[in-house]
């Protein structure tokens, strides 16, 4: 990476998995682990860029240089994303945020009975549409996690979301995706595909998407 392209840039990444609690002892996630998000703030610093990390449920180190925030639900996250917000100059959302969380909350931990438990749940606030509705001048990176019809989703979120880049992993493909230490992504624009990156390490793809940023948010007469 060529260090300095992103000197007094404001730059914030959230990454990993949010938590959802039923009880003191339970709660809903997902397979993240905060990998990709965390080598794409690392690659962000190494840049030269001013780095804050919003991390949910992660086995990862934070990375030294930049500020890490650590949030348990999608509603933490998005508090602590709309926080700092209008200050940042990109916004890359590689967190998998739980669509939905449990209706009811309970204090104490839920007793076992002899009959079936059906959960209710209720749909989160989706950070990264809300980000899209308030951004000024914010250049706003998407992820989409698909297993079919990649290209189709992707472009269906970076409309709706309003967002001028998406990431698309298709994570039904082996060491693509949640967990592991490698990536393959295809890098959607407003005008549709812009690249294909094989499958490489977490590191390398952070770097690479990064670059692409960096070129993209330069061309927008963002620096
Ligand atoms: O953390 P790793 O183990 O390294 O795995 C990396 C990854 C697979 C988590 C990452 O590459 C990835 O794809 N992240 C996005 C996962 C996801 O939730 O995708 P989605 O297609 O459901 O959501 C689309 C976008 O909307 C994402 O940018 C997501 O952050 C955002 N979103 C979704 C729901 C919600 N309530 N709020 C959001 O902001």
């Amino acid at each position: 990476a060529e260090s300095g392209r992103l000197k007094g840039k404001r730059v914030l990444v959230t990454a990993g998995g949010t938590m959802e609690r039923l009880d003191p002892v339970r709660f809903l996630t997902n397979d993240s682990s905060g990998k990709m998000g965390f080598a794409i703030a690392e690659a962000a610093m190494r840049m030269g860029a001013d780095v804050t990390l919003v991390a949910g449920r992660t086995t990862e180190q934070p990375p030294a240089g930049v500020r890490v925030i650590h949030v348990a639900s999608a509603a933490d996250m998005l508090e602590a994303v709309m926080k700092d917000f209008d200050e940042m100059d990109i916004v890359v959302k590689s967190a998998a945020v739980a669509d939905y969380r449990p209706v009811i909350v309970h204090e104490q931990k839920m007793k076992k009975t002899g009959e079936r438990l059906v959960l209710e749940l209720e749909r989160t606030t989706d950070i990264l549409a809300t980000l899209g509705e308030r951004k000024t001048r914010q250049f706003l990176v998407g992820f989409a996690a698909e297993t079919q019809q990649v290209a189709h989703y992707a472009m269906d979120k970076l409309r709706r979301k309003n967002c001028d880049l998406i990431v698309a992993n298709d994570v039904s493909q082996e060491g693509v995706g949640f967990n592991g230490d490698t990536n393959a992504v295809e890098v959607y624009g407003p005008d549709g595909l812009i690249v294909s990156l094989p499958l490489m390490s977490k590191r390398e793809m952070a770097s690479r998407l990064m670059e692409l940023i960096a070129v993209r948010l330069a061309a927008a007469g963002g620096n």
